[in-house]
């Protein structure tokens, strides 16, 4: 852009070499306040967005994807501001191929301290024809021209090549190839359609990591959608094959079915020796799942990973009393490894004894085998009567039963 230049700061480089230094670092791309905000209901406000950027500072994430600034005066503002809120991420702004929204990103960057621009286009033939109604030759030439336009004003570019879970391979190679010899720093192979297989996903990333001239130039960047609930899988499948960003947002919130869970990668990376680490502090995951759940009016399935209701909640007897002997029986991750407040033991009437001994003790109550016997009796009444047993009715079944206490 005329008169705008933030492309001083050598971030980008400074970036790969640091990855250099550590080629198993991965570098975690939020994009909860862009692809996550695009869902129908979850519009923030200036101000909320930058409560929650200002969080995902504190999580640790490498890049905020602070919003797409053509697209309203109130996500150009947002990310404005963003960029005046956060000090350490990278912040990232959005824009298609063309000069208007990598002017506009550009100006939207104006403070960020570390500024990226996102600029990409369709690289699968479905995308080149029935929505530009182009050729495979015009696309990579509009490819080329934006990275090289947006270069003029940010060092810091990351080029996307949307729908590259269903393009031709060889095709996104030359793609890719091209936009790194115009100074992309960052290439980001969406499986926008959530369509790739894992085995499918990984393959790609690695034909790429295999064939692209100077692919060590830049960075490879995941960026999976969940449309058959694969895109926590096919991103780690990308990792494994020589990518080292990984986008997502908190909770999976996104387009349609939604993104790549940023807890739930992180946690596989902790549970599983994959030699690959985050700068991820993963105890804050807990309280910003909860911020962004309120915040967008968006509810957590109770079963979800790593932060649903139910994720440290063990429910049946036989779990119940494996846990109780040897709680890593049945838990992989530690709650509080989460910041999740802690694992519980839900009485329900598929609970047995020991389930019953742990929680009446936790009331003080220590029963013999006698009365523990009976009082599991007319617990199990209780339990295919209520859904929800409290300490109360706890209470009330040991006094009204023939206990001595
Ligand atoms: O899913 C996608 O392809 C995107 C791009 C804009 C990166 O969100
Ligand atoms: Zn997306």
């Amino acid at each position: 852009m005329p008169g705008r230049n933030f492309n001083s700061g050598g971030q980008a480089s400074k970036h790969l070499k640091n990855m250099l230094h550590d080629p198993n670092r991965v570098y975690v791309f939020d994009t909860t306040l862009r692809d996550g905000e695009q869902v129908p209901g979850c519009q923030l406000t200036t101000p909320e967005k930058i409560e929650i950027a200002r969080e995902l500072e504190a999580l640790g994430v490498d890049i905020i994807e602070a919003g797409f600034p053509i697209s309203s005066p109130g996500d150009f503002q947002s990310v404005v501001e963003i960029s005046k809120a956060v000090s350490h991420p990278i912040v990232c702004a959005l824009t298609r191929a063309n000069k208007g929204d990598i002017d506009a990103a550009v100006e939207s960057l104006q403070y960020a301290k570390r500024p990226r621009i996102h600029t990409g286009i369709g690289s699968s033939d479905m995308h080149i024809k029935t929505k530009f109604n182009s050729t495979r030759e015009e696309i990579l030439e509009r490819a080329v021209e934006a990275v090289k336009y947006a270069k003029k004003s940010v060092e810091d570019i990351e080029f996307y090549a949307e729908d590259a879970g269903r393009a031709d391979v060889h095709y996104l190679a030359q793609m890719v190839e091209a936009v790194i010899a115009a100074g992309a720093t960052v290439v980001n192979i969406p499986d926008t359609n959530g369509y790739c297989l894992p085995n499918q996903y990984g393959d790609k990333i690695r034909f790429l990591k295999e064939n692209v001239k100077n692919i060590d130039k830049a960075i490879i960047s995941v960026h999976c959608h969940n449309d058959l609930g694969l895109a926590t899988a096919n991103s780690i499948a990308g990792l494994q094959n020589g990518a080292r960003q990984i986008e997502g947002t908190i909770n999976g919130i996104g387009e349609r079915a939604g993104n790549t869970s940023i807890e739930e990668v992180v946690m596989i990376l902790k549970t599983h020796q994959l030699g690959l680490h985050t700068n991820i502090n993963a105890r804050n995951f807990y309280e910003i799942s909860q911020l962004v759940r309120t915040q967008m009016r968006m509810p957590v399935q109770p079963n979800k990973a790593i932060v649903g209701s139910n994720a440290f909640a063990h429910s049946s007897g036989i779990h119940q009393d494996g846990f109780l002997k040897n709680r890593e029986n049945y838990e992989i991750i530690r709650p509080e490894d989460v910041g999740f407040p802690s694992a519980t033991i839900v009485l329900t009437a598929r609970s047995g004894r020991h389930a019953l001994k742990h929680h009446l003790e936790r009331l003080g109550y220590n029963l013999d085998k006698n009365e523990l016997a009976e009082a599991y009796k007319n617990f199990l009444t209780l339990a295919d009567n209520k859904l929800d047993i409290t300490d109360e009715d706890l209470t009330m079944l040991v006094a009204g039963s023939n206990i001595s206490v």
